[in-house]
């Protein structure tokens, strides 16, 4: 495996859209290893309509990885024990389980998916992606194939394991390949000055730069305690960079019929843009 710099690489004809099916949207984030079948297949059906030349799928672990790796604590890294080491493969057999079913019903709506699992190629150092080959991911999109990724039970060359969020692999996917855009799908309508799930009547946010988005990022708290991986906070930190590269951002409601069609196909839709400027 090669370091990978984080550096753009494109070289593709088209600039790729990056989807992230967020594990709010997929799963029952309340009920342990419950999945959304109705929304996988209404998500399946505004992907295939949208018909997107290049497109590169990522989705979240909703209740199957959060809850596993909350349970074994694979967030904390190897500890050398035993029934961590199962924890850690029943984390990454659990994101299985799920991706299996986006992946069969994206194939039943005769979209060209192929599942990679991130564990088998990336490697993190403390929690960030160090060590990843991108090669696998271009010949896809070169071919017309859609690559279908998702949040992981990694190794990680500091601590063992960890978790690798999808959200992280959405933004470093999306700079490698100098993405047209990313769409972001979570269960609400897009980022508001505070957790709309909580009590408080928060400002909906429609338009955002990178500036008011730093300012953001130090108010919003992480309140979501089933999320190993920041909630609503982390997804901000680790879209920053993204954003930085010039990559603008959008956070749609999935649960709502066609915000993520509309998205794709670069629609009016409600929802929060964010732009470097
Ligand atoms: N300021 C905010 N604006 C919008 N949503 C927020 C905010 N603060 C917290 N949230 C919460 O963030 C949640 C979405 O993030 P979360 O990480 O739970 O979902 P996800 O990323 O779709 O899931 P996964 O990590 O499994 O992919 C929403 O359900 C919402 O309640
Ligand atoms: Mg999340």
């Amino acid at each position: 495996m090669k370091r990978v710099k984080p550096m753009k690489a494109s070289g593709l004809s088209i600039k790729p859209t990056v989807l992230k099916l967020g594990g709010s949207v997929i799963t029952h984030k309340d009920k342990p290893l419950k999945a959304n079948l109705p929304a996988i297949r209404r998500l399946a059906e505004e992907i295939a309509e949208a018909k997107i030349p290049q497109l590169i799928v990522v989705h979240g672990g909703g209740s199957f990885g959060h809850t596993m790796a909350k349970e074994y604590a694979i967030k904390e890294g190897f500890r050398g024990e035993a029934s961590q080491l199962l924890g850690f493969t029943k984390t990454h057999q659990a994101m299985i389980t799920l991706n299996n079913m986006v992946l069969e019903t994206l194939i039943q709506h005769n979209i060209p998916v192929m599942a990679i699992a991130p564990s088998s190629f990336i490697i993190s150092k403390s929690d960030r992606i160090a060590n990843m080959t991108y090669k696998p991911l271009k010949r896809l999109l070169d071919i017309g194939a859609v690559p279908l990724l998702y949040g992981d039970a990694v190794l990680d060359s500091d601590k063992g394991f960890t978790i690798l969020s999808g959200d992280q692999l959405v933004a470093s996917l999306a700079i490698y390949f100098d993405a047209r855009r990313i769409v972001v799908s979570i269960d609400e309508d897009g980022l508001f000055t505070a957790d709309p799930k909580k009590p408080g009547r928060p400002d909906f946010i429609s338009k955002c730069t990178l500036r008011k988005l730093r300012k953001l990022q130090r108010q919003i708290k992480s309140t979501n305690t089933c999320d190993v991986t920041g909630g609503m906070q982390g997804k901000i930190s680790e879209l920053i960079p993204a954003i930085e590269a010039g990559i603008p951002t959008l956070i749609v409601n999935g649960t709502i019929s066609r915000r993520i069609y509309k998205a794709l196909k670069g629609e009016k839709v409600t929802g929060t843009l964010i732009q470097k400027e």
